[in-house]
């Protein structure tokens, strides 16, 4: 760098990464430093423009220490999660050159310069809705831009994993299996695109947001209460996900939405039946999610063949996909009759996705 760190400049990209919504549930760590499952999960990534974390990152010899302000506030980086995506990505960094900038940067040069981030979610953080996907996988993405990192996606997706394990399938579109891998570096636990999202693009998915507010237990405590407590966690990741996972994977890659939904549904309601099950009991759903649920089983029975999927993550927001946009219509339309979103109802907003991909937006 020599001179150049008596510059002024500053290097800046800036990405913008969707959240995934999880159909074959990641619920267990088996190591949770590395950040590794105790079962494969499968999810749909997310259309950017109602559920998506926009970052920037930034470097100048003028920075005097690392930083980082989400939606605004200023927020430490000192958690080792962040430490160590940082690292790896420093560790990987390539020599940059932009000569019109007068800006030379050697790959050993990258450690001894601070980083700044930015990010904002377009989305209630920490309220069920994957805005730690969505908030690593964006910062892996755009710290690897930055500091020329020429690495694949699937490395991307291991570095993401060590930020939140479910931010590693946020760093592809469309449909996505995140492998546990055996490896016990971690290496071989990376995501894999199973479609792309052109793929099944009549698919809509209707988010029911029935509380925006931070739920009261973290995934990663419940997960670590679960692993150490529940029988029913065992038991589903061993006995139950390997055999699901290749049904989904099957219904996916066949269209074949009458099996996706009756997978997808009996896999959250098994996910939040192991939170029941785990000493002390974490209750991530509410009534109004419980009704939601009723009242999408009774129109599934009542029809030749499941016109909705749901699923819930930590939290009771509802996650609805319906298989086109005729159903999606109808599904509004009942959804705003029977949940209206007033105060009484706690439920405040319906926003309404599509499939997307991880966008270089700088
Ligand atoms: C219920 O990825 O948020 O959404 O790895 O501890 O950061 P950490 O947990 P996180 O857990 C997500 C759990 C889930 C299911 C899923 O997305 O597969």
């Amino acid at each position: 760098m020599g001179d150049e760190s008596k510059k002024n400049w500053v290097l800046m990209v800036t990405a913008q990464s969707p959240t995934n919504i999880a159909v074959i549930k990641y619920w267990g760590k088996r190591d949770e430093t590395l950040i590794l499952p105790v079962n494969d999960s499968i999810s749909v990534t997310l259309d950017p423009e109602h559920l998506c974390t926009t970052t920037t990152v930034a470097v100048s010899p003028s920075f005097n220490k690392d930083l980082m302000w989400l939606n605004g506030k200023e927020f430490s980086l000192a958690g080792a999660r962040y430490q160590r995506c940082l690292s790896e990505i420093r560790g990987r960094a390539s020599d940059f050159e932009d000569e019109e900038k007068g800006i030379c940067i050697k790959k050993g040069d990258w450690e001894k310069l601070n980083v700044h981030i930015a990010s904002y979610n377009n989305f209630p953080t920490a309220a069920g809705l994957a805005s730690s996907a969505a908030g690593f996988a964006c910062l892996v993405f755009a710290l690897a831009k930055l500091m020329n990192v020429k690495e694949d996606c699937g490395t991307l997706s291991a570095i993401a994993r060590q930020g939140s394990g479910s931010a590693c399938r946020s760093l592809y579109g469309g449909f996505v299996k995140w492998d546990m891998g055996k490896d016990l570096s971690g290496n071989d636990s990376v995501a894999v695109q199973l479609a792309d999202e052109a793929h099944w693009d009549d698919l809509v998915i209707i988010i029911a947001v029935v509380s925006s507010r931070q739920k009261e237990t973290s995934s990663t405590a419940g997960m670590r209460d679960s692993v150490e407590t529940s029988p029913l966690l065992s038991y589903r990741s061993k006995e139950v996900v390997p055999k699901r996972i290749v049904q989904m994977e099957e219904a996916i890659k066949t269209r074949d939405f009458p099996t996706f939904s009756k997978l997808a549904c009996t896999d959250s309601n098994q996910f939040h039946a192991v939170c029941l099950d785990t000493r002390p009991p974490i209750f991530y759903m509410n009534d109004t999610s419980h009704r939601i649920i009723s009242y999408m089983e009774k129109w599934n029975r009542f029809e030749v063949t499941p016109q909705v999927a749901y699923t819930f993550d930590a939290g009771p927001n509802a996650v609805l996909i319906a298989p086109n946009r005729k159903v999606a219509t109808l599904l509004l339309q009942k959804l705003l009759f029977y949940f209206p979103p007033t105060p009484d109802t706690e439920l405040n907003s319906y926003v309404i996705g599509d499939k997307s991909i991880l966008k270089d937006a700088g």
